[in-house]
Formats: structure tokens, C-alpha cells, sequence
């Protein structure tokens, strides 16, 4: 029989001690198991920096290879994982990140105007614009596989921008915060594919859950309930949200640990860029 032998050994989640490690990722985390099939199961304790797992425990003697949080259920997991963290625990349950800017404030406490929020859907086509066509053109062959997803929403947003000018509404050029991440998605996106799907996720899968109860949220307080397209799928959304995960997975079965850890990073920076157009709507 496997005798309970302890291992004391220390994981970067990165697996690279030089990635500095995000300040929301900081303080401490619950501690978490992770099982194995079979007769191996590890349970992780987070220490102080919680992108450290610390093996305390092992039912064999077998040497247990990393495992990184998420990691058995696909790369998307390990994607989403990071991305909870980087909420606030108000605006979701896994959230851990202090909050620092007008938009992490509750969304029941936003006071937002129909200007701010014109410029927010503005904004926000340019970077779905962006989106589509840079896996229209598909500089890198996977990116192919997420042309036709039925999460596109540019078409949706050009209507909900035509209604607004049929109401009488002037719609704004986009500005600095659009331009600036569709810029840089666009060099992303020729050079970097792992960072740039990474993008494509969070902006993708971030609408289809905060997003939506934000659309909500500010309907009701600003358009009278007006449901725009925006938050409207052809379909049914868990099914097409479930396709695109796992295609997402698919070509991440391809990447090394590296360029998975290189993609996780990037998480961040998605939070950082679509922030700033969610901060619109406060203007
Ligand atoms: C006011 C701002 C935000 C609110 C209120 C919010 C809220 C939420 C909520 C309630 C969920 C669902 C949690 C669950 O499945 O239990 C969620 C999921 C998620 N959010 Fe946010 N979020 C916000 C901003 C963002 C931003 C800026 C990003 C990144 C660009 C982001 C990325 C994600 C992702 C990737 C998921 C996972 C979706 C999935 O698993 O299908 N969120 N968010």
C-alpha cells in the first residue's frame, strides 16, 4: 500500500519565477483540491503568493506532476480561473481583486448616462470590428476556427446604433480607449497568438456573463428596459459558448506550457484595455 509520504514542494503557477505575479493575485486564497483519477490525489494548499501551490500531501509515492488550477478540464478552465480572480468580490463569487476603478464599483450603485453609454457601444463595435476581422483574414491558421461562432457582435451592435440615431441620438467617432485596444489587438494578433486569443476569450465570454447583467442593469435604469441586439444571440448562447470552448482547447492542446503560461498572463491586460470602455458608460 502507498505510504502517506510527505512532499514539500514549492510550484510556480507560471512555472517561470521571473513572471511577476499580479498584485489581485496577492492575498490569500482558499485552499483547493485537486483529483486524479486513480489513486492519486493531491491536495494544494495556496500559500501567501497564491500563484505558489504547495504540495502537502500525496497518497503515493509517486512523484504527482504539476497540475495547474483548472488544468484537468481543458485550457479554457485554466483561462477562467485566472479571469475570476481579476474580479471584485462584488461583482462575482471567485473574485479577489480590490476595488481601485469607477466600473469595479457595484453595477447596482453606477449612475450611468445614455452619452457614456453611446460611447461605450461605440467603442466596444470598433473592438468586436477588430475581433472579426482579424479571424476573418486568420493571419495565423487557428484563428480560422473562430470565424462564424454565432458570438459575433458587430452586426448586432451596428443595429443597436442605428436605434439610437433613430431616436434621435448623435453617435459619437470612436476615441482613445476603442482605438487604443483595437490597435493593439490588431499587432497582437500578427505576432502573438497566444496572447491574442486570450483577448478573444475574455471579451468574448466576458460579455456573455457580466456583461449581459451590466446591459441589464443600465437598461433598466437609463433605456426604460429597452433589451438592445447587443445582448441578443442567434441561438442558444450555452451551446454556442460551449462550441467555442472547446475549440479553444483544441488549439491550446497544441501549445507548450510556455506559451499556455504566456497566454494566462495576458489575462491582465484584457481586464486593463476592457476597463477602460466599461468606464465609459460612467462618463
Ligand atoms: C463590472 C464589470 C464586471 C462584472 C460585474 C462581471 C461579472 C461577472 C460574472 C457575474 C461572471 C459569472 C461568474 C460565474 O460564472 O459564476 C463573470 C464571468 C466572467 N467574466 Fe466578468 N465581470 C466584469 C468584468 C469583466 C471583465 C472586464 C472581463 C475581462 C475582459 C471579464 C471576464 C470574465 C470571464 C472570462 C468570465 C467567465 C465566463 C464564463 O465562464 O463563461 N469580466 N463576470
Amino acid at each position: 500500500m502507498a505510504s502517506l509520504t510527505p512532499i514539500s514542494q514549492s510550484q510556480s503557477y507560471f512555472n517561470k519565477p521571473h513572471i511577476p505575479i499580479p498584485p489581485s493575485f496577492s492575498g490569500p486564497l482558499s485552499n483547493f483540491s485537486l483529483k486524479k483519477s486513480g489513486s492519486l490525489r493531491f491536495h494544494l494548499k495556496m500559500t501567501q503568493a497564491p500563484l505558489k501551490a504547495v504540495v502537502v500531501s500525496a497518497t503515493t509515492a509517486e512523484k504527482p506532476r504539476k497540475r495547474y488550477p483548472g488544468e484537468s478540464k481543458g485550457f479554457v478552465e485554466e483561462m477562467r480561473f485566472v479571469a475570476m480572480k481579476l474580479h471584485t468580490k462584488d461583482q462575482a463569487r471567485e473574485g479577489e481583486k480590490e476595488v481601485k476603478e469607477p466600473e469595479e464599483r457595484p453595477v447596482a450603485k453606477w449612475e450611468p448616462t445614455v452619452d457614456g453609454y453611446l460611447r461605450f457601444l461605440v467603442e466596444s463595435k470598433l473592438v468586436y470590428d477588430t475581433l472579426e476581422g482579424i479571424v476573418e483574414k486568420a493571419a495565423f491558421p487557428s484563428y480560422a476556427e473562430f470565424r462564424n461562432t454565432g458570438l459575433e457582435r458587430s452586426g448586432k451592435l451596428a443595429k443597436d446604433l442605428e436605434w439610437f440615431k433613430e431616436q434621435g441620438y448623435a453617435i459619437p467617432e470612436p476615441s482613445s480607449p476603442g482605438v487604443r485596444y483595437a490597435q493593439y489587438l490588431k499587432q497582437l494578433s500578427e505576432k502573438d497568438p497566444q496572447a491574442f486569443l486570450c483577448h478573444f476569450y475574455n471579451v468574448y465570454f466576458a460579455h456573455s456573463a457580466g456583461g449581459r447583467m451590466i446591459g441589464k442593469k443600465v437598461a433598466e435604469k437609463i433605456l426604460n428596459g429597452k433589451e438592445l441586439e447587443f445582448y441578443k444571440w442567434d441561438g442558444d448562447l450555452s451551446q454556442l459558448l460551449q462550441n467555442v470552448r472547446e475549440k479553444l482547447n483544441k488549439v491550446a492542446e497544441d501549445w507548450t506550457r510556455e506559451e499556455k503560461n504566456h497566454c494566462l498572463e495576458e489575462t491582465e491586460k484584457s481586464f486593463k484595455y476592457s476597463g477602460e470602455i466599461l468606464r465609459l458608460i460612467l462618463s
